[in-house]
């Protein structure tokens, strides 16, 4: 980590923050006027088999933002997980804020990928959907095959319902429409369905994409879902999304799978010098909601 930005961090990181799990619920307001919890579980490459036991431990242990994606392939057992903390009365569903997200082969279909998800969750609703990417790809795969190894399309069963590519290898993606016209679908959705929908917002936006969307929107996003920590500080675009209103929730905050942040000498500084853990010193990093991942129940 840059030295500069390693002395700032041990200099500036408040005390009450290097100790996230009094805060983890803090309630950070949204511009729709509700709230989103400053910590949540992220559930993407969470195995089959393990999301389950990982969002009943979340929840048990207090966590109560849980994020989730169609593209994950992993929403139904985060729905059984749902429904068993709630017949259990660990939590009311009010009592979770249930983020979900339209892939990019449903931007034409965003009712069709909403119910699926909420299918798949069990819940009558989610607090937040967010545009995955804004990145509309052909949907025209064969959408009842998942948990395909995105590299072995099966050309008799069509192309990836997920990841679809050209012969050539290149990604398919849907020109016919745009970025644009998909959030024109979420805001239809959101004033059609405001009883499954409660805010809707995007993901991986960089300045200039926002810029775009926010020339024709008329609902201006509630979240704008980026990576950031701190080798992917992203500053332009969080203080972008600052002036406009635009909440950032920040994924991958420890640096995801593999990263480099845990060996990181800053940060291990500013961890001894605390006595707690990098993850811990990761997370205050932050003042936005992040879900970070892991199914080891010890973090
Ligand atoms: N909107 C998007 O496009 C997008 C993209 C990426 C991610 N996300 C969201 O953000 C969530 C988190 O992102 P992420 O999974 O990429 O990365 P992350 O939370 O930054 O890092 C996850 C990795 O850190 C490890 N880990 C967790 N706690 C640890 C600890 N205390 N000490 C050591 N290692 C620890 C986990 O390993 P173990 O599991 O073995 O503990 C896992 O390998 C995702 O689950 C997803 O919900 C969204």
């Amino acid at each position: 980590m840059n030295p500069a930005l390693s002395k700032f961090m041990l200099k500036s990181t408040p005390k009450s923050i290097l100790n996230p799990q009094p805060e983890m619920n803090t309630a950070i307001p949204l511009n729709t006027g509700a709230t989103i919890p400053a910590l949540g579980l992220g559930t993407w490459q969470s195995a089959p088999g393990e999301v389950k036991k990982a969002v009943v431990h979340a929840i048990e242990s207090g966590y109560r933002h849980i994020d989730c994606a169609f593209c994950y392939q992993n929403e139904d057992e985060v729905g059984e997980a749902l429904q068993d903390v709630i017949s259990r009365g660990i939590v009311k569903r009010e009592d979770l804020f249930i983020t979900s997200k339209l892939w990019c082969t449903f931007h034409t279909r965003a009712e069709e990928g909403l119910q699926k998800s909420l299918d798949m969750l069990k819940t009558p609703y989610v607090d937040l959907y967010l545009m995955h990417w804004p990145v509309p790809m052909n949907p025209k795969g064969k959408s009842n095959v998942f948990r395909q190894d995105e590299n072995k399309t099966n050309k008799s069963a069509g192309n990836h319902p997920l990841f679809p590519k050209h012969e050539d290898g290149s990604r398919d993606i849907d020109t016919s429409i745009t970025h644009q016209d998909t959030w024109k679908n979420l805001e239809k959705l959101i004033q059609s369905h405001p009883d499954k929908v409660k805010a809707i917002g995007v993901a991986n936006y960089s300045v200039k994409y926002m810029e775009k969307l926010l020339k024709i929107a008329t609902i201006v996003p509630a979240v704008n879902q980026i990576e950031n920590h701190p080798l992917c500080p992203q500053q332009e675009v969080v203080d972008f999304c600052k002036e406009k209103g635009i909440h950032i929730t920040a994924y991958s905050p420890l640096g995801s799978t593999g990263s480099p942040l845990f060996k990181d000498e800053g940060v291990n500084e500013v961890a001894k010098k605390h006595s707690v853990g990098p993850a811990v010193v990761l997370l205050s990093y932050h003042r936005k909601s992040h879900p970070p991942n892991s199914s080891d129940p010890r973090y």
